[in-house]
Order: structure tokens, then sequence, then C-alpha cells
């Protein structure tokens, strides 16, 4: 049976027992911000379990099936083995107050035998724990719908469920085990959690069951693991033609569940950043991309995979679809991004570099440090990396806050900043005067920019006011600025911008902003660094136009 097929009959299953077909949710929650990622099915319907209504009004019913892309990363690091994935789909039926317990349970036995032809191993039930009374309801169902089956006891740690975020409802859980391992968790939620952990019990029990697809997918299809099953096949053979030497199977499983979560990730619009949920997108690109080369294979390969997903999920989630085009720029530019610096980074850890070096100046996700210490069997001061950390945000936030201006400053975000409003102010005068303005020299400090170029004469008011607006549209535009490493000659002939006189290495980095067409509005060598989007900039303003000498002009500028 493929896993097409497995959709299909979950859904249909449900349908025929009156449960209206609720497509998935964003991976992003709507409506519960204390969560990053979509961890389960029951998200997007957690408000119904306290207002059963609602879902009369939302769905003509008070049931409901789905089934749910979702992220966890909690386990990243066992991702490799033979069950772990920080993506996958949840097959879910619901209730709020359509039915109870016996309802759920026998839908359960009934799929997985009948539908799936599956063979429980046994189930489980919550025995009871603290104040919460033991399960005894689910254990007499679980009797009369199969009075062979054996049925395993356990308390709040295993089968007591929720809530997501801060609070929300809960309650005890039955799980289903096939060929050992959980493949479906029924949770009958009878409380709702406050912020404060007290409990309370909900007016209506509510049923909110969660199996994952890839799971189920390797006991209907007989394999040993989720990478056999035809939700993986396609893309660990495509990686295996990209990949001469041996494989390694952990490396090969990484790339394919971390570019599969970052395809979904990207479709819903989450592009890497250094905060938040952007901060996981980067940390599971940047993990796929050293994998990638343990493999040996390239940036282009990465990116290929991601028709091989559009080919499998694309009909089913046309987000996918829909954005390919953002989502190969997006995962592509965060590749070079990264690539650049991997292969230096990797010699730094291995001369004893600290956690925050590898971080800022190598763009080495803490956990991606710690994963190669762990390796290495070297211990990284996590306090230490923490502490340096919060100073060295606290000195971004005031300074793009614009607190402590001119004193007391965060030179490091400032400079960095006016270093990239220097590339936008050379890419403005040439496109005012021509490619024969070049840079003469360059100053930058906490406070302003100087920059000298070749230009023949003094500029008008008009002129500068001019240039100004244009670096403040690309500013506005909130453009990319992306960074690429290349031997010197290659720049060279790609016509970036170099400084007259200066001498630069055999490779070299060159830092590129594309406009919104995808035209490159500058292309300049430079060590950097420089900020990731230009919107991040503030207002440009030129402070101050003079002559250096004959043919070199200087303006000085600031950003408010
Ligand atoms: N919410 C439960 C889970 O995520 C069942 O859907 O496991």
């Amino acid at each position: 049976m493929t896993s097409e097929e497995i959709r299909k009959k979950f859904l249909e299953f449900f349908e025929k027992r009156d449960h209206i077909v609720v497509p998935s949710a964003s991976l992003v929650p709507e409506n519960d911000p204390s969560v990053l990622f979509t961890t389960a099915g029951m998200q997007q319907f957690k408000p119904y379990f306290t207002a059963p209504k609602e879902a009369i009004k939302n769905f003509g019913s008070l049931n409901t099936a789905s089934i749910q892309k979702c992220v966890r990363t909690s386990d990243i690091e066992s991702v490799g083995d033979e069950s772990h994935l920080t993506f996958f789909e949840m097959l879910g039926n619901f209730s709020f107050g359509g039915y109870g317990k016996k309802k759920a349970i026998q839908y359960g036995y009934d799929f997985i035998t009948k539908e799936m032809g599956l063979r429980i191993d046994y189930v489980s039930v919550f025995k009871g724990e603290l104040d919460i009374p033991a399960d005894s309801e689910s254990e007499k169902i679980w009797k009369e719908v199969d009075p062979n089956i054996e049925i395993k006891k356990a308390g709040r740690e295993d089968n007591f469920w929720g809530p997501t975020g801060l609070e929300g409802p809960c309650g005890p859980t039955s799980e289903i085990y096939v060929n050992g391992v959980e493949i479906w968790n029924l949770v009958f939620n009878e409380y709702y959690q406050n912020s404060d952990k007290s409990l309370k019990k909900l007016e209506t029990l509510g049923i909110d069951t969660g199996m994952g697809l890839e799971r189920l997918a390797v006991s209907v299809q007989n394999k040993k693991n989720i990478f056999e099953t035809d939700l993986f096949e396609p893309i660990i053979s495509k990686i295996r033609e990209f990949v001469s030497h041996e494989i390694s199977f952990h490396a090969e499983r990484i790339v394919a569940d971390h570019i599969r979560t970052a395809v979904f990730m990207a479709s819903d619009g989450v592009v890497p950043s250094n905060t938040d949920r952007g901060y996981i997108l980067r940390r599971i690109i940047r993990r796929m991309v050293r994998y990638g080369k343990q493999l040996g294979i390239s940036k282009n390969n990465l990116v290929s995979l991601i028709d091989v997903i559009n080919k499998e999920y694309g009909n089913i989630y046309s987000l996918i679809r829909e954005n390919k085009r953002i989502i190969e720029g997006g995962i592509g530019d965060e590749i070079d991004r990264f690539e650049g610096t991997l292969e230096n980074g990797l010699k730094e850890f291995e001369r004893g570099a600290d956690a925050f070096t590898l971080f800022t100046t190598y763009g080495f996700p803490l956990e991606l440090t710690l994963e190669l210490a762990k390796e290495k069997n070297v211990v990284i001061d996590i306090e230490e990396f923490n502490k340096k950390l919060k100073d060295h945000q606290e000195l971004s936030r005031t300074s793009s806050a614009g607190m402590f201006k001119g004193g007391l400053a965060d030179l490091e975000s400032q400079t960095i900043r006016l270093h990239t409003a220097h590339h936008l102010l050379l890419a403005a005068l040439q496109e005012l005067f021509g490619k024969d303005v070049k840079q003469r020299g360059s100053n930058i400090t906490q406070e302003r920019l100087r920059m000298d170029f070749s230009f023949p004469r003094k500029l008008t008011a008009e002129e500068l006011k001019k240039a100004e607006d244009i670096v403040n549209l690309r500013i506005n535009e909130n453009l990319k600025v992306i960074r690429k490493e290349m031997p010197r000659v290659e720049a060279e002939s790609l016509g970036a911008e170099m400084e007259f006189g200066a001498k630069y290495p055999e490779v070299v980095s060159i830092y590129f902003i594309e406009d919104k067409d995808g035209n490159i509005i500058s292309k300049e060598f430079c060590g950097g660094p420089h900020i990731d989007q230009t919107g991040e900039l503030g207002r440009f303003k030129i402070l101050k136009e003079e002559a250096v000498s004959a043919g070199v002009r200087r303006i000085k500028a600031k950003l408010e």
C-alpha cells in the first residue's frame, strides 16, 4: 500500500464515520504564539475543546479529521537512526463532544487491524498518578473491543499528553503499539491546564488522536525503517546518485530528513535568521550542509533534492509547488552563506576555537558545535557561550533601538550596518554616473562612513539627494545581502568592485545585493561582515561632500 493510499484510506474511514476533513494548518501556528511550530494535529483545533459550539459553526460538525504537517526538533540529534524525523505528517481524528472514549478506541482498533491489516502488539492506558485518577474506563473498553489484547499501564510521563504551549487541553492517553513501536496516540482531553500548571476539568471530554504517517508506513509497507518507505525512498535514491564513495547511512538520512523539513518550513514562509523559528530553519539547513559535505555532495545537488520533494509532495501540499522559486532561493542562499565558512570553521574547531567565535564568525549554530564537540569528546562551556551571546545581543538591541547614540555604543552592529550602507552608496553613485565611479578609499567608524571615489567635479545638492534617495529605496526594499567565496580571478571576471591599489588574496569573499527582480545591484570584494537584509539599516543620510584631490571626491554619511 502506498503512502498516498494510506492517507486516502484514513480520511475516507473517518469521513464515513461523520467526520469533516480539514486541511493541514500551516507549520507556523496561527492561534498559539507560545509555540514556534505546529507539533500536533490538535493545535489548529485547540479552541474547540473549550468551545465546541464553534466547531459546529466552523465545520458543521463536532468531529474532524486531518493530516497535519508537523515539526518537532527536540530529537534532532537522533535523526539518522531508524525512526527519528524532524518533520512528519500526523494523521488524526478529533471530537469536541461528538463522541467519547468508546468510539475513539473502536475506530483506532478497526483502522489498524481491518483497514491496515496490522496486528496490534499491545496497548497502554493511564494508571493514575497524584491527583489524577486511573483511566479504568479505557481499560474496560479495550477488553470489550478485544478480550485478548495485552494492556500495559503507565503514569503521567508516558500516558498523559499536553498541553501544547503554555496552556490548553490535555489528558490521559491510550497508545497503540505495532511491531514494537508506538503508532497511534489517543488522547482523551478531560482537563485544561492553566499557565500556572493547575488542572481544571473540561466541561466536555475531547478526543485528539495522532498517528505518524511515516511510522505507520514502515509497518504497512513492511520496511525496516522510515527511510525505506515510499515517503523517503525517492529522496534517498537521488542522494545516492550524487555520492561516489561508500555511503554513510547516517549522513544520507540526515540530509534527506533535513531537506524535507527545510522545504516544508520555507513553503510556509519561514526564512532562515538568527531568531526563533528562523534560527531553527537555519540550524537545520546548516546541519544538512555539514552532512552533505561529509557525503561530498554540492550545493546544486542539495537544491536539486527540492525537485524530488516537489514531485512526491507537491500534489498534496500545493504551497511547495507554488513557492518553489522562493524555497529554492531561500535554501540556496542559506547554503551559500554557510558553505563558504564551514571549512574554515571546522579548521578553527580543530584548533580549539570557542563556541561563540564559531557562532559569530563562522555561523556555526551552537548545537552544531556541541555535536562536533561530542564526536570529538571535547567539552564546550555553554554558560560562557550564553553569557557572551547575551552581552552581544544586548549591544545589538540597544544599538538598533537607537539607544546610547554616540556613547556607550554597539560598535560592532553599527559598523556592520555602515559597511553595508557603504556598498549601497557606491552602487547608487554608479547608477547615477556610470561604472567609472570607483572607490578610492574608505573609512568607517561607529558614527559614520566615509567614502572616497573617483569623480571629476563637485556633486550638486540634487545629485546628492538622488544618491541618498536611491540608498534609502534599497533599504526600504529590504534586499538580501549574500556572501559568496570564490577565487579572485573568478570575482574579477564577474566585474566585482575592488578598491584601486588594494591587495586581495587568492580566494576572496564577494558580497552581492540583488534587487527584487533578481538584478545584481552591488557586487564588491569585501571581508565583511554585513547585515543579512538591507531593511536592518534604518535611514541613510549624506552629511557632507568635499574634494580630496584632483578627480577624487569624498562623501561622509550616517545611518539614523
Ligand atoms: N496530540 C497528540 C500527539 O501529538 C495526539 O494527536 O501525540
